[in-house]
């Protein structure tokens, strides 16, 4: 129904409240910078084309883009360039010049207002369609506290005849008026483009407000409509406190979905906007789930969990305060509490990791076993092998990594190091405390201990020895 629409999302602000070195919309909300959200919205609401203005740190914005949305948005989604911050309606005017031939109608929004929606995008282009007569139909919202937007201005007929910027208000009555501009514009390109030429910065800011492309249609003697939008459409983001406000109201939303498709997810859960969970999942509370993380079905991920980037099996239980970055956790394995999988482990069906192990680079097969205080980094454990406490794998010799190999059902003793490259063969067993520094047989027995000798009755005299010696220290003094 859009496809002669484009979507013009303004974003070339620095946005100076931020105090950072950072674009405002590169700033991240539910995992994701700001300018996601709007962009997505227009894609979703079926926009032909989404134009985004950029300028301050123009860079970050266009290579997050073209990352994000070169591929899914098709060629939709495209830049231009603001090359001096002189306003919204200057910015709109250089989003105007990239717009392409075939389109009609343009739909113009911000780039810091992330909680709006299709549907909040798309009643309002529907509005213009269904008010043949209109010139402009934009949103509008009536708030408790309207302090820093541009007002509604309404004739004596209760038309909207004006946006007025905070700034420019003049009177208490004025400041009073609770209906706000939460910046969503429908409009026919030419009429757009026709108004922006008339701007002038005659204003408080000394800017180009898009905004006054509504009293240039009633100038003309134009039709202004008005959409009631919904409350979450107004949060803009100008500063930190808004950004976390932002950011809470959409985990709030993401949470709130989950919920509703069948996943458990205690308060004080945080789940980013690009984690997926299947249904029956338990979420508890204090777990972070970012990136690209998945959580398969009935999974359990108990709490204080914090995962980035990591697939998790159906059936599997993370125990509490499991720490895992870009890692696989097979069907219905067991972890933690307290294990930490680094970058490209490879939990295996029903395998256990259990409190105080590290894992990086390390595939654990089905059934293997690693319970207590471990560091298993670039190896391979085979199927049903048990790896005791206390066993590290010295994969690092100041130069290179090398690789662990343990076989089939091997059994590696407490207190071992395995010093890489080196393999155990399957169902061999390497004794307690064994330091193995060459490759282990097939069921062979490994050692490297001192033979132990009891010398009976020895623990008397050798105490009666230290005693002597701290009473001679002591007359000494
Ligand atoms: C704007 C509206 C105000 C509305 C509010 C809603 C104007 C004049 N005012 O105010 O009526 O209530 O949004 O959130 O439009 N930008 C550029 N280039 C510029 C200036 C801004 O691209 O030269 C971009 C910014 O990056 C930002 C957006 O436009 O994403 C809005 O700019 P901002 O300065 O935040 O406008 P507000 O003061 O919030
Ligand atoms: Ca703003």
């Amino acid at each position: 129904m859009l496809e002669k629409t484009t979507a013009v999302i303004l974003a070339a602000g620095q946005g100076t409240r931020m105090k950072s070195a950072l674009p405002k919309v590169m700033h991240a909300i539910a995992g994701r910078p700001l300018i996601h959200y709007p962009v997505r919205a227009a894609l979703e609401a079926g926009c032909g084309e989404v134009v985004v203005v950029v300028g301050h740190g123009r860079e970050h914005v266009e290579a997050y883009l073209a990352k994000a949305f070169g591929a899914s948005g098709d060629g939709r989604v495209k830049t231009a360039v603001q090359k001096e911050q002189r306003g919204t309606g200057d910015a709109a005017k250089a989003g105007m010049d990239a717009v392409s031939a075939g389109a009609e109608r343009v739909l113009i929004f911000y780039g810091d207002v992330p909680l709006l929606s299709a549907d909040d995008v798309g009643a309002v282009a529907k509005k213009l369609d269904q008010e043949p007569t209109a010139a402009v139909a934009l949103a509008t919202c009536v708030v408790a506290d309207p302090t820093g937007y541009g007002r509604i201005m309404r004739g004596a007929n209760g038309d909207v005849v004006e946006i007025r910027e905070h700034k420019d208000l003049k009177t208490d009555a004025e400041r009073a008026i609770a209906e706000m501009n939460p910046g969503i514009y429908a409009a026919s390109r030419a009429f757009v483009d026709e108004a922006l030429r008339s701007l002038t910065p005659n204003n408080a800011q000394g800017e180009y407000y898009l905004t006054d492309i509504v009293s240039f249609a009633v100038a003309q003697g134009k039709r202004v409509v008005a959409v009631p939008s919904r409350e979450a459409v107004i949060d803009g983001v100008n500063d930190r406190s808004q950004l976390a406000a932002a950011d809470r109201a959409m985990v709030e939303r993401i949470v709130h979905a989950w919920r509703v498709s069948g996943v458990t997810v205690r308060d004080g859960a945080r789940i980013e906007d690009s984690v997926k969970v299947e249904r029956d999942a338990v979420i508890e509370s204090g777990v972070v789930l970012r990136g690209e993380t998945r959580i398969g079905e009935g999974a359990v991920v108990d709490v204080g969990c914090v995962l980035t980037d990591v697939d998790v099996g159906p059936g599997v239980l993370l125990r509490p305060y499991t720490v895992g970055q870009s890692s696989v956790v097979r069907a219905k394995a067991q972890i933690g509490p307290f294990s930490h999988l680094r970058p490209d482990s490879d939990i295996g069906e029903e395998a256990h990791v259990g409190n105080f192990v590290e894992t990086k680079k390390t595939k654990l097969e089905r059934g293997a076993k690693a319970n207590h205080l471990a560091y298993l980094g670039d190896g391979v454990v085979g199927e049903g092998a048990n790896v005791g406490a206390g066993t590290i794998f010295c994969n690092y010799d100041g130069f290179q990594k090398h690789t662990t190999r343990i076989g089939k059902n091997a059994f590696i003793g407490s207190d071992s190091q395995l010093v890489a490259p080196v393999t155990i063969g399957d169902g061999a067993y390497v004794g307690t405390g064994t330091t193995v520094t060459k490759d282990v047989p097939a069921d062979a027995l490994a050692l490297s201990r001192v033979r132990q000798e009891n010398k009976e009755g020895y623990a008397a005299k050798l105490r009666a020895r230290f005693k002597a010696a701290k009473e001679a220290a002591a007359a000494k003094k």
